[in-house]
């Protein structure tokens, strides 16, 4: 084998590889597993011919190596001043993602609250027997208490069936005048259908002054009704019965589809209840100790997840829980 003539062709090829691919193939051709230069190495048997072998096969590596680092400089120089970048393009979307339907509107409500000067306040989920139903006025054998009802982690301890705990423990930490809203998750032993979840939420409110009244309180529910379903809205109360409020009433909105006129979400009545409501009753200021007759306050409590229904027509409450995305993506 004529090993400079190898060689010389080999470097010619080097030399006349214009691009990464095209050397790639000349090494191949000229230093893989294959080529004549490989194979004759593995053949020798005498010193001589090895080095002589040896020393083209280092040369032509380096040739290579020089060769390659010339492309690359030389590719890196042409992006460098030919390629642009259009900035018009569009650029490639990328998905981002948004607060959950019932924390927007617990973010509102508590907005609308605060900018009426209240506090807002967290009550745990977790919650003692005694704030839950004693300290509200709610006696043993109440129909509420029943563990058909409610779930009991304990004998004493349960998932709070209400925010109204959180009445007790605000009163407890807290000297009047009071204005709090406390909102969060509720558990009920309910089977879930479209209209009942175990787990919901709720929004309770609590205003304690030296001289509150009911027209307060319908004021007060007025405004939260307009926040949440127009500016043409109107409440109206119904007597009904907590045991810690005196008097209790339910209240209702006026329809914001039919506007009274009746339709299929107001069940042809022109009103929506939107929750319960009442006098703060005087056992439950006894036993915060706030003296009934220095202060009088007023409280109420609706279900969020019922008002984010209603006003967003979901046909299934079930739905804020199944994190579909075509759901969810729709608020
Ligand atoms: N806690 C009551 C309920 O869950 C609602 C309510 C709150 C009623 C405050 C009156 C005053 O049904």
């Amino acid at each position: 084998m004529d090993v400079e003539a190898l060689e010389r062709e080999a470097q010619g090829a080097v030399a006349a590889a214009s691009t990464r691919v095209a050397l790639d193939e000349a090494r191949v051709r000229y230093l893989g597993r294959k080529s004549q230069l490989k194979q004759a190495l593995r053949g020798v048997r005498d010193r001589e011919s090895g080095m002589t072998l040896n020393a083209a096969r280092e040369r032509l590596e380096a040739a290579f190596a020089a060769r390659e680092a010339d492309l690359d400089r030389a590719e890196l120089d042409r992006a460098l001043t030919e390629d642009t970048v259009d900035v018009t393009l569009p650029g490639e979307e990328f998905a981002r993602g948004h607060l959950h339907l019932l924390t927007q509107m617990r973010r509102e409500i508590e907005d609308t609250f605060l900018g009426l000067g209240y506090e807002v306040f967290d009550g745990p989920e977790v919650e003692e027997v005694s704030y839950n139903f004693d300290a509200l006025n709610t006696p043993e054998g109440h129909p509420s208490r029943s563990p058909v009802d409610t779930f009991y982690v304990s004998d004493d301890v349960v998932l709070r069936t209400h925010t109204s705990p959180g009445q007790i423990r605000y009163m407890e930490a807290h000297e009047p005048p009071v204005y709090m809203v406390s909102l969060g998750r509720c558990y009920r032993r309910d089977t879930p259908d479209p209209t009942h979840t175990p787990t919901f939420h709720q929004v309770e409110g609590l205003a304690v002054d030296r001289t509150i009244t009911l027209a307060d309180l319908k004021g007060t529910l007025l405004y939260l009704a307009r926040v949440l379903f127009g500016e043409e809205r109107d409440v109206r109360v119904r007597t009904s019965f907590f045991p810690f409020t005196e008097p209790s009433a339910e209240f209702d909105v006026s329809c914001f589809l039919c506007s009274g006129r009746g339709c299929n979400v107001c069940k042809w009545s022109g009103w929506i209840e939107m929750g319960g409501c009442g006098v703060v009753d005087p056992n439950v200021f006894a036993h915060v100790g706030y003296d009934s007759e220095r202060w009088s306050g007023f409280a109420f409590g609706l279900g969020i997840d019922r008002i984010a229904m209603l006003r967003h027509g979901v046909p299934d409450l079930r739905l804020h829980w199944e994190n579909d995305l075509r759901y969810l993506e729709q608020f």
